[in-house]
């Protein structure tokens, strides 16, 4: 059976990092994408990216209306292996957090969560408060891989894409998706040499 993985875009920016996940999600083999997409999610689309919904729609397998609660992946008879919330909205992680199922995106959040199926969310917000922080811990308790997009600098991005291709590199890694993006410290044996303890650094 293909691997069944739902996306959720939602309104926090950061439209680029579901937007390449789905483009190398769909190249990859046997893997099968849900998309749900919220209404701010197709304005930041639009304002980050320049393109449209059904651009986006467009590389994956299926899509909902955010409001369609007959979709298959509303019910967790409906097997995934798991649901992707990136970029994922204050609103909609305070949302996941409290099990208010307002919308198809924290539907699916949740049924991943009682189902114990992976749940992978990545807030964007700066500062956060409180409650952002509180509800974060809330989900992560609940059992959410909480992934804020947070570049690693060591492997020496060398502009916006390639920081945005290693964090998505994780993402695909979490789910077991084979990518060219996935990278592991260690792999490039010269990189390492520049820090071996001869060099004065330590
Ligand atoms: C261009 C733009 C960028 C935004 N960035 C963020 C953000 O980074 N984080 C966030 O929580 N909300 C952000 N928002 C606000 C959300 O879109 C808004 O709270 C919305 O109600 C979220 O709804 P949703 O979770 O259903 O998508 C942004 C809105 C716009 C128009």
């Amino acid at each position: 059976m293909a691997k069944r993985i739902a996306l959720c875009i939602t309104g926090a920016s950061g439209a680029a990092f579901a937007y390449r996940f789905l483009e190398e999600a769909s190249k990859a083999n046997g893997v099968e994408t849900h998309l749900v997409i919220s209404k701010s999610g197709g304005m930041v689309i639009k304002q980050e990216l320049g393109i449209s919904v059904q651009d986006v729609q467009g590389l994956a397998d299926f899509s909902y209306d955010e409001h369609n609660f007959m979709a298959p992946i509303a019910s967790g008879s409906f097997r995934l292996c798991g649901t992707l919330v990136s970029p994922c909205s204050m609103k909609t992680l305070s949302g996941i957090a409290h099990a208010y199922e307002s919308n198809l995106i924290i539907r699916c959040a949740s049924i991943a969560l009682k189902e114990k199926w992976k749940l992978v969310l990545m807030p964007r917000e700066t500062p956060l408060s409180t409650i952002h922080i509180k509800n974060m811990l809330e989900a992560s308790r609940a059992g959410a891989i909480i992934m804020p997009p947070m570049p690693q600098f060591y492997f020496k991005p060398k502009d916006i894409s390639s920081l945005i291709d290693m964090t998505v590199g994780k993402m695909l890694s979490i789910f077991d998706i084979e990518s060219s993006l996935s990278r592991e410290w260690g792999s490039d044996k010269a990189a390492l040499k520049e820090f071996e303890p001869s060099d004065g650094i330590y």
